[in-house]
């Protein structure tokens, strides 16, 4: 029951009385492995809540063009092709004549614009206004644009009329969308332009890396951390860039430049970092670098807590979800290769076996953050890479260096095959 498994879509819902019928086609989407992100248009919000898009597509709904933490995690262009396919439904005569006519002063009509991907209409509109001339100018010009189309079926309409202009059921487009999967989505830009396409062993495959550390709030002033500085997950980030792959960074709370060529997705809590490495999946390699805090406060007081008669407060602590061992011990849609790190203080090589073990994950990248090491914050790093098959320990070195040579060690394990037997 996988047919869409793997893939992407990106669902713009116009402000059409069909739009509760969107809600159905996430589910029927995601029952057949497809991630979704929704973007809500202005007009699409009269019609369905954010959160109910949000709730049922797992996934941060998108709104505004001008939103400045989206533009910070992910710009509108990221956004507009970090899928296989674009599907507006519904899509109104207002989304259609923007598109037909090249207009873009919202989020949903940027998008549609800026893709590099093929894009599927499910119009749904009363039947006058789709058998009006002009909007069937419009369909007509989209047509010649290349752009895909999924009904509109004949019947009663919400208003009370009878004619073509009812959207398409779910299902229907569901088969339209695995009907428009089934080939090619990638619009192709003429040669000498566009954004020069990464070459290198991991050109092609996508790597998801979480770095630094992961603030845990106590208060609205006060918070848990650990000194992780994020600058070996970051490098790391930049080395798949830089071998080709398309990368995912998440990142808790750090003072580093986003690296150029990764879409970097900012959090601050391990909860949030956990639904942000769900929502960036699938991926062909994971790789856990950031130092996740173990545990995180029960109950976040909801003002500052005061010093009182009764002494210091008893902070009780709740154990945070394991992101790498969710990724590593995933059923279905499990990266092929896991990478998780190990930070310790004593025993390095031996807490790092028993790691790679509870975790299910392929590789541990295992160092020594004892204060006299000097890693935590550092710029260099001494690493032992603990396999099923044995452990390979590398010599101090800098942490780009160890980025590097890790990328290629993990090339190298991606076209072995992984490293259990
Ligand atoms: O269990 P420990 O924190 O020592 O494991 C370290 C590895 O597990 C790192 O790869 C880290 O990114 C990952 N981890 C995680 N989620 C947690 C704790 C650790 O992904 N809650």
């Amino acid at each position: 029951m996988a047919g869409l498994s793997g893939k992407r879509v990106l669902l713009v819902i116009g402000g059409g009385v069909a739009a509760y019928k969107t809600l159905d086609l996430i589910r029927r989407l995601r029952e057949r492995g497809a991630s979704v992100r929704g973007v809500l248009t202005r007009a699409g919000e009269q019609f369905v809540t954010p959160l109910s898009v949000a709730s049922l597509s797992g996934a941060k709904v998108h709104q505004d063009l001008f939103s400045l933490t989206d533009e910070a995690e992910m710009g509108h262009i990221e956004l507009s092709r970090d899928a296989d396919l674009v599907v507006v439904a519904p899509a109104t005569a207002d989304l259609m004549a923007k598109l037909a006519h090249g207009l873009a002063n919202d989020l949903a009509s940027t998008l549609l614009l800026a893709t590099d991907k093929k894009i599927l209409l499910a119009p749904s509109m009363n039947l006058r206004m789709w058998l009006h001339p002009a909007t069937q100018r419009n369909v007509a010009l989209l047509k010649g644009d290349g752009v895909l189309f999924t009904g509109p079926d004949v019947g009663e309409m919400a208003c009370g009329e009878y004619g073509p202009g009812r959207m398409s059921e779910p299902l229907a487009i569901v088969a339209a969308i695995e009907e428009a999967l089934d080939h090619d989505t990638a619009l192709p830009l003429p040669a000498g332009v566009g954004r020069p396409q990464p070459s290198g062993p991991l050109s092609g495959k996508r790597v998801l890396i979480t770095s630094g550390p992961t603030h845990e709030p106590i208060d609205p002033v006060r918070y848990i951390a650990n000194r992780s500085s994020g600058k070996q997950g970051h490098a790391i980030a930049r080395a798949a860039a830089a071998a080709g792959a398309q990368v995912t960074l998440v990142s808790g709370p750090v003072t580093l430049a986003d690296p150029q060529g990764v879409s970097t997705v900012h959090v601050e809590t391990a909860r949030e970092m956990r639904q942000a490495v769900e929502a960036a999946l699938p991926a062909d390699i994971f790789i856990a670098a950031a130092a996740v805090a173990d545990w995180r406060a029960e109950g976040e007081a909801r003002e500052k807590i005061k010093k009182g008669a009764k002494g210091p407060p008893v902070l009780a602590l709740v154990e945070n979800p394991d992101i790498l061992a969710t990724v590593s011990q995933m059923k279905k849609g499990r990266p092929p290769l896991v990478v998780g790190f190990a930070a310790e203080t004593e025993k390095v090589v031996d807490h790092a076996k028993a790691k790679l073990a509870r975790k299910g994950c392929d590789l541990i990248v295992a160092n020594d953050v004892s204060p006299a090491s000097g890693v935590m914050g550092g710029e260099r790093n001494c690493v032992h890479l603990v396999t099923a098959k044995g452990v390979e320990s590398w010599p101090e070195m800098d942490k780009d260096e160890v980025a590097r040579r890790l990328v290629a060690h993990i090339v190298s394990l991606a076209t072995k095959g992984k490293t259990k037997s």
